[in-house]
């Protein structure tokens, strides 16, 4: 009896040395890599209750109506980092519970390749030629302040059911997140809210090398006008005129500006921070949705950057949605894609989103449930649709960064911000129609899209009930690895910089938007019409392929979508 309980002492104290070195031993070894599926997704729900941006927001939104004002910022923060923190203290315990990784080489494979090249870079990263303006100036026109800075003042009405405040701060990135878990990286994460990209391009405009202050030497006009944050204020409550009325007010202040007669708008262009379905509402039904922006003769002669552009019209290009990151400098930048090709991903998808069972044309929930029934090779991310859970950064970033392939349906237009947190986080997104993003981001994603990502037809999905993870699963595992270097390679692409920092040798999303609208606004005033001479309807196709020529993608694109919106 007596020497029973001493040996059973001793093995307590062997498992208890073993669990403490084991501890530090992958403490140090940046024990966040092995965060548990299981374990996370069972304590969604009650974290994601806690970090719930609006209930925790409403305490000190008094002291805080003033935006820019972040004090306090971090407290729901240091919440959930003990959470976390908390839970993984327990892993360990946990540990022995947990599955088997699906494929170990696959997931533990680093890129020494990829790896080394970037090392390279890293030392290179100084030498960046100065490029000549010639040909690049932009001249900004100064707009009076309704049509920007006032817009800001009534950030409490562009959302309903969440004060929008915080977010204007910081140029528009938002509340600064620091790196709870060590999630992110040590500088550079905001609480970016998915609509602040008008914000945030005219704050990194005011930094572009060639402004112009004499526009006749301009070979571009931005206006800066908040067309997002705008319409938002009456989008759900708002009158028809109301909505319009700033529109309206901006196009003819442009008209009667002498830039305006040089080229009749040709030269002009602005960025919206909203999808394009909000500003084109096509009659004057006080039901129908956003406002006629778009649809105004002076707006049709200019150009939109906007995150989800038109597939049936030629004045619209798309740009990312803005994501959480926003370095300051190329290391940063390097040290986040070092850290996403060597982290270890064990499942092989994953979807964060809500269903939509009021659309009848929705995947989302066949989708849902594929990720469902597939058990532990999909995590899902559940989002109800009246809470921000998916806002949740930590929860999203963690996600994708431990999944493969990042499942992106579409909601309730064909884009996603998640597409862009998704490549960020160097997980290979899954399409499921060409609208997503292959006609959208021409100037920042490569043509080529079977090198970076996954097309599954959504009727497939919808009708013939292909197996998603069958799919996904037989890409072989070289290939699944050079999408992912592919993807990785993309991230400088598709982030904004932070507006106060200067990049040396990365060009970002806003760099390679500025190319393509000077381009574009190029062959649009170098009266080479020639280019610019085919059926506007077909713009998707023409932008993509060059050409109207019938294409295999004409069924995704056809249709009673294009009738509603002409
Ligand atoms: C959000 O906060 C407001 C007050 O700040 C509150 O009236 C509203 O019910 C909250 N919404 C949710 C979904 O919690
Ligand atoms: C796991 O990796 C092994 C060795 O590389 C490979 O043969 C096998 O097909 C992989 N299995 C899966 C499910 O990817
Ligand atoms: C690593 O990435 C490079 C290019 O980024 C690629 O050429 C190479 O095949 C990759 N190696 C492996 C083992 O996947
Ligand atoms: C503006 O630029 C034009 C064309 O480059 C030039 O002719 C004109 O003198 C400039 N005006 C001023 C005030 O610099
Ligand atoms: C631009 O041209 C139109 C006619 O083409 C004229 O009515 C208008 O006054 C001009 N505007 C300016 C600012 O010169
Ligand atoms: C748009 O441009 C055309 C020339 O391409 C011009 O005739 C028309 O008046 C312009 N619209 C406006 C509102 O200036
Ligand atoms: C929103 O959440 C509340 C409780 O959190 C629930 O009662 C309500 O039905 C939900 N509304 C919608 C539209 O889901
Ligand atoms: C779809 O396929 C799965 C297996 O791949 C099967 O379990 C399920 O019953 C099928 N559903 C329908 C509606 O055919
Ligand atoms: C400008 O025109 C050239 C030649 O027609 C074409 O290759 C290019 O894609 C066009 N650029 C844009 C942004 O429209
Ligand atoms: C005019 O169009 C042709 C053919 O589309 C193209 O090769 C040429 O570069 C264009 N010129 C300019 C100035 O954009
Ligand atoms: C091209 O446009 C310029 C003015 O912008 C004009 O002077 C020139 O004649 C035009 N060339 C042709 C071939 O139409």
């Amino acid at each position: 009896m007596d020497q029973m309980s001493r040996c059973r002492v001793k093995i307590w104290l062997v498992l208890c040395a073993f669990f403490v070195s084991w501890y530090f031993l992958i403490h140090n070894a940046k024990w966040y890599t092995l965060s548990s599926p299981t374990t996370t997704f069972r304590n969604q729900e009650t974290t994601v209750e806690i970090i719930d941006f609006n209930t925790t927001h409403s305490t000190s939104d008094d002291e805080n109506k003033n935006h820019g004002s972040l004090d306090g910022k971090i407290d729901w923060l240091h919440d959930v980092s003990q959470l976390r923190a908390l839970e993984h203290e327990l892993e360990p315990v946990l540990k022995k519970f947990k599955p088997k990784p699906m494929n170990e080489s696959d997931e533990r494979r680093v890129n020494e390749t990829m790896i080394e090249k970037l090392r390279i870079r890293r030392s290179k990263s100084r030498f960046k030629t100065k490029r000549s303006c010639s040909g690049r100036y932009i001249y900004v026109h100064n707009l009076p302040s309704r049509f920007n800075d006032d817009i800001l003042d009534d950030c409490e009405a562009f959302n309903k059911w969440q004060n929008m405040c915080p977010y204007i701060g910081n140029n528009g990135l938002g509340p600064n997140l620091g790196n709870p878990q060590k999630v992110f990286s040590r500088y550079g994460w905001y609480l970016t809210n998915q609509f602040m990209l008008e914000v945030i391009f005219r704050s990194r405009m005011t930094q572009y090398e060639c402004i112009t202050k004499n526009s006749s030497e301009a070979s571009a006009i931005y206006v800066p006008y908040y067309a997002g944050l705008d319409v938002s204020r009456y989008i759900f409550d708002g009158t028809t005129t109301s909505r319009d009325a700033l529109s309206l007010d901006l196009a003819q202040w442009l008209r009667e500006q002498p830039e305006w007669n040089t080229t009749y708008g040709k030269n002009h262009f602005l960025v919206t921070g909203r999808i394009t379905w909000d500003f084109r509402r096509g009659s004057d039904n006080e039901e129908d949705w956003g406002n006629k922006l778009m649809l105004l003769p002076e707006f049709k002669n200019m150009t939109a950057l906007t995150i989800e552009k038109s597939p049936w019209n030629s004045n619209e290009f798309a740009i990312p949605y803005p994501t959480y990151f926003h370095p300051r400098t190329d290391d940063d930048i390097i040290d986040w894609m070092n850290k996403m090709t060597r982290r270890r991903r064990r499942n092989l998808f994953c979807f964060a989103g809500a269903p939509r069972p009021k659309m009848e044309d929705s995947i989302r929930d066949k989708v849902i449930n594929q990720c469902f029934k597939s058990g532990r090779k999909c995590r899902l991310l559940q989002c109800s649709d009246n809470n921000s859970k998916c806002y949740q950064p930590l929860d999203v970033m963690q996600l994708f960064q431990s999944s493969v392939f990042c499942l992106q349906p579409p909601g309730d237009s064909y884009t996603r911000r998640s597409t862009f947190d998704s490549i960020l986080a160097g997980c290979i997104p899954v399409f499921f129609t060409p609208g997503s993003a292959y006609i959208q981001y021409l100037w920042h994603l490569p043509k080529e899209f079977s090198k970076y990502s996954v097309l599954i037809n959504e009727e497939d999905v919808k009708h013939k009930n292909v197996s998603i993870e069958r799919i996904l699963s037989r890409i072989p595992e070289k290939k699944v690895s050079q999408m992912r270097n592919e993807v990785i390679g993309l991230i400088p692409k598709i982030i904004y910089a932070d507006p106060k920092a200067k990049l040396e040798k990365f060009r970002d999303a806003f760099d390679l938007s500025v190319d393509g609208i000077l381009q574009r606004i190029g062959n649009l005033t170098s009266n080479n019409t020639s280019s610019y001479d085919f059926d506007e309807s077909y713009s998707w196709k023409y932008y993509l392929f060059g050409s109207v020529k019938k294409h295999a993608w004409d069924h995704y694109f056809s249709n009673s979508v294009n009738e509603k919106v002409k």
